[in-house]
């Protein structure tokens, strides 16, 4: 089968490597891609925003499946296009999609089907939102309501601060993300992430992940796309995990489906592991990025089919297939990221690195010069290694970082320290 992934993160260069060892897979494209992508997918220029060019590519390309890798496309309706002309999609349509594109959203639907999430309110207009600081306990969460790149997010340890985060929203500075804007409780526990392949009724479970949002070290510094992720995530237990599939995922799908949006594609639940279980933070609608490339390490079945079966239905006649053992990816990015950094450096040493066949090395911002690996974005490379326990897939992979002459980037030397603490407690 023909197939084109659109994206061009480390997500889709873990999501190309999948579909590369996929006993269904023909030609494989990639849209725009980046130069890992490359060497294991034809990478085209397309403007994913005229979806009437996609769709000529396809029919062009005989392309039968279609994957969207980020939720821009998705929000945009990219899928609803396609699937008017009768091209197969991996993911939500517009509407579905609202589950990541309006936070709102999402949290009225929990309130609908009791879904357990913090408590909140919902405002349209600044003045009642800043009367409702008055009478609220801190620290307290400030949301821009729409898509705002993982920055739309404040948490309030005081009045003050809250209502600047309130202002700013109004003031437009994430523009129409912020017209409206979500304020709930602060939830207190660990974080999760959560991942299941829906085909609009059935949810197929992945395994977990957690990834590690800070710039620096002792998750300290900025926000980040995520600097670093392993799988899976040790607070994750079989209770743990069933309790989210039956009282998160099956509830969302089946009101979803209720509500006339069956949801497809992967849903990707942000969770926090509360006193009283699990909680829902938010939801997204595709894989997360690092977490896809932990995934990807280790997943052994076909991801092909599984991807046809949730557009077509079906899902649960399929199985997924995982490595035992735990994996592990740190993230190097650009000096000077998630703020201003310089692109065009050379990264050397990237084919020592991935001597071993624990190791996978997915390229996020990279592109390819003269034969040379070129940075070309903030996040740029994740090295990915599976080992017997987290600590060994941990060394490995910085064992490998070792290897690369880049003096440029730099990464979080503690990836998967919470779990490596656990792992050194049981001992
Ligand atoms: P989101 O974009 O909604 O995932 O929020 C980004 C990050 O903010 C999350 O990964 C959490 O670390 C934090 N966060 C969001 N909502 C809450 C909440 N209600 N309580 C505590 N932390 C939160
Ligand atoms: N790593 C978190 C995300 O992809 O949203």
């Amino acid at each position: 089968m023909g197939v084109l992934l659109i994206g061009s993160g480390g997500r889709e260069h873990a999501l190309v490597y999948a579909f590369s060892r996929s006993q269904a897979a023909g030609d494989i494209y990639c849209t725009p891609g980046n130069g890992g992508i490359a060497e294991l997918a034809t990478c085209v220029d397309l403007d994913v925003t005229d979806h009437r060019s996609v769709i000529g590519f396809c029919e062009n390309n005989n392309v039968e499946l279609v994957v969207v890798g980020p939720e821009l496309p998705l929000v945009d309706g990219l899928v609803d296009s396609l699937e008017a002309k009768g091209i197969k999609a991996f993911g939500p349509t517009k509407a579905a999609a609202q589950l990541e594109g309006s936070k709102a959203f999402t949290k009225q639907l929990c309130s609908k089907y009791n879904i357990p999430t913090a408590d909140y309110e919902v405002f349209d207009e600044a003045q009642g939102a800043q009367n409702y600081l008055n009478d609220c306990s801190y620290p307290i969460v400030i949301k821009a309501d729409g898509l705002a790149a993982g920055k739309g997010v404040v948490i309030a340890d005081d009045q003050a601060q809250a209502q600047q985060a309130v202002q700013d929203c109004f003031d437009g500075r994430f523009g129409e993300a912020g017209t409206s804007i979500v304020i709930e409780e602060c939830l207190v526990g660990e974080e999760a992430s959560f991942f299941a392949i829906c085909d609009g009724e059935y949810a197929m479970e992945l395994p977990t992940a957690q990834d590690h949002k800070c710039a620096y070290d002792g998750d300290i510094g900025p926000n980040t796309g995520g600097m670093g992720a392993y799988s899976p995530a040790p607070i994750m237990t079989d209770e743990m995990c069933q309790r989210t599939m039956s009282e998160i995922i099956m509830p969302t799908l089946r009101g979803m489906k209720a509500d006339g949006m069956p949801f497809k594609g992967v849903l990707f639940a942000g969770l926090m592991i509360t006193s009283k279980g699990p909680e829902l933070i938010e939801y997204n609608v595709r894989f997360g990025d690092p977490e896809c490339q932990v995934l990807m390490s280790r997943l052994r079945s076909d991801l092909l089919p599984v991807m046809l079966a949730s557009s077509n239905g079906g899902l649960d006649r399929l199985v997924n297939e995982f490595d035992d053992r735990p994996a592990v990816t740190v993230v190097m990015a650009s000096n000077g990221y998630p703020g201003a950094y310089e692109s065009g450096s050379e990264i050397k040493g990237l084919e020592e690195a991935a001597g071993d066949a624990d190791i996978m090395i997915f390229h996020a911002g990279t592109k390819i010069e003269d034969g040379r690996v070129l940075a070309s974005g903030g996040r740029v490379l994740n090295i990915t290694a599976l080992g017997e326990t987290v600590l060994q897939a941990r060394d490995k992979a910085y064992a490998a970082i070792e290897k690369i002459d880049w003096p440029q980037g730099f990464y979080r030397k503690d990836i998967g320290w919470r779990a490596v603490a656990r792992e050194q407690e049981t001992i």
